[in-house]
């Protein structure tokens, strides 16, 4: 095994499990930059499940797979075959458009902020909090990691 940056990665992603993040809220990491503190993973947001208020300092790309969703501060709705990007410092709130749980493929470069209604930061995504959410659930339940690190 080497560490070029170049390295390819083949991964069986239905071995990478869902990981719960939330009510309702589940994602699947496939590959975790911990020194460029980036990841792409795909995220499940069920019926009633929101991802609250955040802001992101990085940008991000999202490509949907499945189901609808929204902003709360955009007048768009992103449905399967769509993709997204939202510049860094970008402020939204995720909320699922209709029944149907959504799946989309997020590609998040750099931490994300948790904000209240007076846009103080009150928790914190990064590439390392998910990894340790990731790493916790497989100890907990005896799952293998997969290799997503880099
Ligand atoms: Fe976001």
């Amino acid at each position: 095994m080497h560490s070029s940056a170049q390295e390819e990665l083949y991964l069986a992603a239905s071995k990478v499990p869902w990981v719960p993040q939330g009510d309702g809220i589940y994602f699947k990491p496939l590959r975790i930059n911990r020194k460029a503190g980036s990841w792409i993973n795909l995220l499940k947001v069920q019926r009633a499940g929101r991802v609250n208020r955040h802001r992101h300092l990085g940008p991000v790309e999202a490509y949907v797979l499945a189901g609808s969703w929204r902003y709360l501060e955009r007048d768009w709705v992103a449905k399967a075959g769509d993709f997204v990007f939202e510049a860094d410092d970008d402020i939204h709130t995720l909320e699922v458009v209709g029944d149907a749980e959504m799946i989309t493929l997020f590609s998040i470069h750099g931490p994300f902020e948790y904000l209240d209604d007076q846009d103080n930061v009150i928790g914190a995504e990064t590439a390392d909090s998910k990894l340790d959410r990731y790493v916790r659930h497989c100890e907990q339940f005896g799952i293998e990691l997969a290799p997503i690190i880099f």
